[in-house]
């Protein structure tokens, strides 16, 4: 409570002390949907601290990086990225740049950013995002760096405001943090512990968004199925969708990320009870190798995933299947990798995320001995030619077949025609216009390619 007065308060402050400049403020992203929905509350919060927001930093009076940690290659972008707005400092002196997110929340970070990015005015780490309003007053009073760095505060901050992304598409978070430590990840190091929001809470943002018309909800949590641990058997993740599902209303509820460990079975039959649950999963495998799941400490065999996925298509014939996979995890063997191609030709995924193994300091599996980068390369590119190949077959299926679909806009890859996907979160594109875009509509697939499927509009 006293949390959210603070925010109030210092939001009001910032209003009062920028009133009549006419200050933007713009929000730039890396990372997963967590983030986004982080980013999302920031710019909730810049708003009605006054702030217009805009989306291009060049315009901007307050740049916010949110930021990833997950791969090196995500922390690279974020720090060049942010390297490029150091020169709008010589056209507006009074830009400030702020640094939140995953990156900055890593033990060694804050220390690199004060030594060798002075342009960058203030951090803050992920458990104190609703503190942003009073980093920035201070930043503006004192003149002087802030580093906000996590200190294990679990408060989960309700009520913050948010400016949504998508007028017919919204993220809600239901838990944060994340007590896995697998050996690869440095999610757990930089979200904190495992905590989850109160179901009522949920249940009234839920209500709220579809009340606005919204129509595709997606639930966020690292794994979603210990959701409600906490609460000791008051509401699982389970009950939560179901009584999800019995808000009244034309929309579909999806979620990521469920952990094969903890993916239940009595979850798989909410499922299959409920049509508004989109007929998707994600369950991340990582590898189809039992040796790489030990050591990459994951909970569960290649068996155990297999089971999972029979009784999800048995119960849910046409549930679309995707999947996280990592290549060259340390002392992976060909042997080992041939295990994780053979289990992609049994599962027959929908979509497959593919990742080389980055070492991340601080995590187990950064201290084994590495691959050479040439095998992880070459690995990679014998799993993507499968994945092609599987991905064609699959899309080929589709042809013929008529699937109800969310139209997202005009599509990114050719302008002539609407992208909508379908509750596998598959890509359709189809004749239509604007008109169409943020509706459910039911296509006929004519045509497929591996990346996509091209369909016609059926009344
Ligand atoms: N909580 C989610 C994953 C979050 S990270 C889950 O458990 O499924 C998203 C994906 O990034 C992971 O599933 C994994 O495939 C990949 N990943 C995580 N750490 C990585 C690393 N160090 N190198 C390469 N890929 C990694
Ligand atoms: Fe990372 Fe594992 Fe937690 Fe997912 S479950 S965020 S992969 S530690
Ligand atoms: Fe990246 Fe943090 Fe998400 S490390 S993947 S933004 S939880």
């Amino acid at each position: 409570m006293e949390e959210k007065m603070n925010v109030s308060y210092y939001m009001e402050a910032l209003k009062n002390m920028n009133a009549g400049k006419g200050y933007s403020a713009c929000v730039v992203t890396y990372g997963c949907q967590q983030n986004e929905a982080d980013s999302e509350r920031v710019a909730g919060m810049l708003h009605q601290s006054g702030y217009d927001i805009v989306k291009e930093p060049a315009l901007a009076d307050v740049i916010i990086v949110n930021t990833c940690a997950v791969r090196e290659h995500a922390e690279e972008r974020a720090l060049s990225i942010t390297g490029g707005y150091k020169h709008l400092k010589a056209a507006r002196p009074h830009l400030k740049i702020g640094v939140c997110g995953c990156m900055v929340s890593k033990d060694d970070m804050s220390e690199k950013i004060k030594k060798s990015y002075p342009y960058i005015d203030f951090v803050f780490g992920t458990e104190k995002l609703s503190h942003l309003p009073e980093i920035l007053y201070r930043s503006y009073e004192k003149k002087k760096r802030i580093f906000v760095p996590n200190d294990g505060e679990l408060a989960i901050p309700e009520g913050l405001p948010v400016v949504r992304e998508s007028d017919f598409r919204a993220w809600v978070s239901i838990m944060y943090g994340c007590n896995n430590f697998c050996t690869y990840c440095i999610v757990p190091y930089v979200r904190g512990r495992e905590r989850s929001r109160r179901p009522e809470m949920i249940l009234a943002e839920v209500r709220e968004l579809v009340a606005s018309g919204v129509k595709e909800i997606t639930l966020l949590g690292q794994n979603v199925n210990s959701y409600g641990k906490e609460f000791g058997g008051e509401c699982n993740f389970a009950t939560l969708l179901s009584r999800i599902c019995e808000i009244e209303g034309d929309f579909t509820v999806r979620f990521m990320t469920s952990h094969p460990k903890d993916a239940s079975r009595e979850l798989i039959d909410v499922m299959a009870a409920n049509p508004k649950i989109a007929r998707h999963f994600h369950l991340p495998v990582q590898s189809g190798s039992d040796r790489m799941l030990k050591a990459m400490n994951r909970h569960y065999d290649r068996e155990q995933y297999l089971a999972l996925v029979d009784y999800m298509r048995e119960k849910m014939p046409d549930i679309a299947i995707t999947t996280d996979i990592i290549v060259g995890f340390p002392s992976e063997t060909e042997e080992d990798f041939a295990d994780t191609l053979e289990l992609m030709k049994r599962v027959k995924y929908d979509m497959i995320f593919s990742f080389i193994y980055s070492p991340r300091t601080g995590t187990p599996a950064a201290k084994m001995e590495q691959l050479p980068e040439s095998v992880k390369t070459e690995r990679m590119n014998r799993l993507l030619a499968l994945q092609n190949e599987l991905l064609a077959e699959k899309n080929e299926a589709y042809v013929g077949k008529t699937l109800r679909v969310l139209v997202e806009g005009t599509s990114k890859t050719n302008e002539k025609k609407m992208s909508a996907r379908t509750e596998g979160n598959r890509i359709v594109l189809l004749d239509g216009d604007e008109s169409l875009t943020g509706k459910f509509v039911n296509v006929k697939i004519t045509k497929s390619s591996p990346f996509a499927l091209l369909g016609e509009m059926e009344d």
